[in-house]
């Protein structure tokens, strides 16, 4: 094929544009040359001679670590215990297990979600029942809770998106009127207040994750925080196997040989390497939250005068955790759609990520329950346009100049 007219189309765009002004996937310069990962945890020599003198200690499994570490959190999130497990998704499963949900019992989750809720809520035996969020904040509300509610329903768990809390009084409130209990999803909302008060100390019983794209991290770890000492007892025996309480010790030379099962449970226990990383972390919350603060302002304060754009509003009721900071295309302002922004992204050496895939759009949930396209018009459309930026301490001004950089160069570029 010889090469005349196509040739041509393909270099049409740089006649009168720099070749820093033409997107890398349209044969430009990009943004950047080495590639700015979208997430990436913060790790100090603090956190690595925490773990060391761990490892040298001779007790890596659930030890004095985990326990002060659940001590520490729980006095940070201002409640009087908290039981630390491997996961966010364990903490949620076991949570559940601890409310007693099962079969024949009703759920309600956010379809604008992560896997580990409604996954849970089928290994129980119960039913997960969808449910739509506010188009403007993304969280639900006690509005959209309480339409979901039947005779069947145990259990409601808010996710608090992105680190914005739900407002959560209104939905305890509905909860204590229907005898629905409230589980919260705080995997995106270590450090988050509503007021003064921080997120899991509100709930009835909240799950926090620890993964490494969060807040603050253990390599993977979760911890569930309640004011209800006997369901944290409970969960915390449910993670070990559900063996009689402080199992761990009988392996100290003062600690008995006998144990006994009182329930069949999981091995969901946070180990001592985790939790010591965690302690370390946990000094550092604040400050992680502030950075991630600053950076959405840097965003908002770039972003907030672009008609194609959509930003996170912010949360005036108290603190936002800023896990995720997602932009939102307006598809009629664009000449490309969401995914191939996506692309032209990442060839700017941007990462970038979507939060989430509706619950209902992946296989297993479109087959087993009656919900289709159309059944969560606020999930869908947010799905279908938005995108999640950068957003963590460690990145340098430089970094956050070229993010805006790279959104503003694709966004004039690919204007209508
Ligand atoms: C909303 C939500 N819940 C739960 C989880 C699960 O956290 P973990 O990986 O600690 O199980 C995630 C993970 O990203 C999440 O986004």
């Amino acid at each position: 094929m010889s090469g005349g007219s196509r040739s041509c189309s393909r270099t049409f765009p740089l006649r009168g544009k720099m070749s820093a002004d033409i997107p890398a996937a349209e044969g430009g310069r990009p943004v950047r040359e080495r590639f700015l990962h979208f997430a990436r945890p913060s790790i100090c020599d603090g956190d690595v001679e925490s773990v060391v003198q761990t490892l040298r200690s001779g007790w890596l499994t659930v030890g004095p670590q985990t326990r002060e570490f659940e001590r520490a959190v729980a006095s940070y999130v201002g409640v009087p215990g908290a039981a630390a497990v491997h996961s966010c998704t364990a903490g949620l499963h076991l949570a559940m297990v601890a409310l007693g949900v099962g079969s024949g019992d009703e759920v309600i989750v956010p379809a604008l979600n992560f896997a580990s809720a409604p996954n849970s809520v089928v290994h129980l035996g119960a039913t997960p029942v969808l449910v739509d969020v506010d188009p403007k904040t993304l969280n639900v509300t006690a509005e959209i809770i309480e339409s979901a509610i039947t005779e069947r329903t145990k259990v409601v768990i808010p996710v608090h998106f992105g680190g914005r809390p739900c407002l959560m009084d209104e939905i305890m409130e509905v909860g204590r009127r229907r005898g629905v209990k409230v589980l919260g999803d705080a995997a995106h909302a270590i450090g988050a207040h509503l007021g003064s008060r921080k997120v899991g100390s509100v709930a009835d019983v909240t799950a926090f994750s620890f993964y490494v794209t969060k807040g603050m991290t253990t390599g993977e770890g979760g911890i569930v925080t309640s004011h209800d000492e006997d369901l944290l007892a409970r969960i915390g025996r449910l993670s070990l196997h559900g063996m009689s309480s402080d199992a761990w010790k009988r392996y100290t030379e003062r600690g008995p040989w006998y144990y006994e099962i009182v329930e069949p449970g999981y091995k969901y226990n946070m180990n001592d390497m985790q939790a010591a990383l965690g302690l370390c972390q946990l000094e550092r919350v604040d400050d992680f939250r502030e950075s991630r603060t600053r950076i959405a302002a840097r965003y908002e304060e770039a972003f907030s005068e672009l008609p194609a754009l959509t930003i996170p509003g912010r949360f005036d009721g108290g603190q936002h955790a800023w896990h995720l900071y997602q932009i939102q295309l307006d598809p009629d302002m664009l000449t490309i759609g969401r995914d191939a922004f996506i692309r032209a992204i990442l060839d700017e050496g941007i990462g970038v990520s979507v939060h989430f895939i509706p619950i209902h759009y992946h296989p297993y949930y479109r087959d087993h329950f009656e919900y289709s396209t159309g059944s969560f018009p606020a999930t869908e459309t947010y799905y279908e346009r938005a995108l999640s930026l950068p957003i963590y301490p460690d990145m340098t001004d430089a970094d956050i100049d070229d993010v805006i950089a790279a959104v503003v160069k694709l966004l004039r570029y690919y204007g209508r």
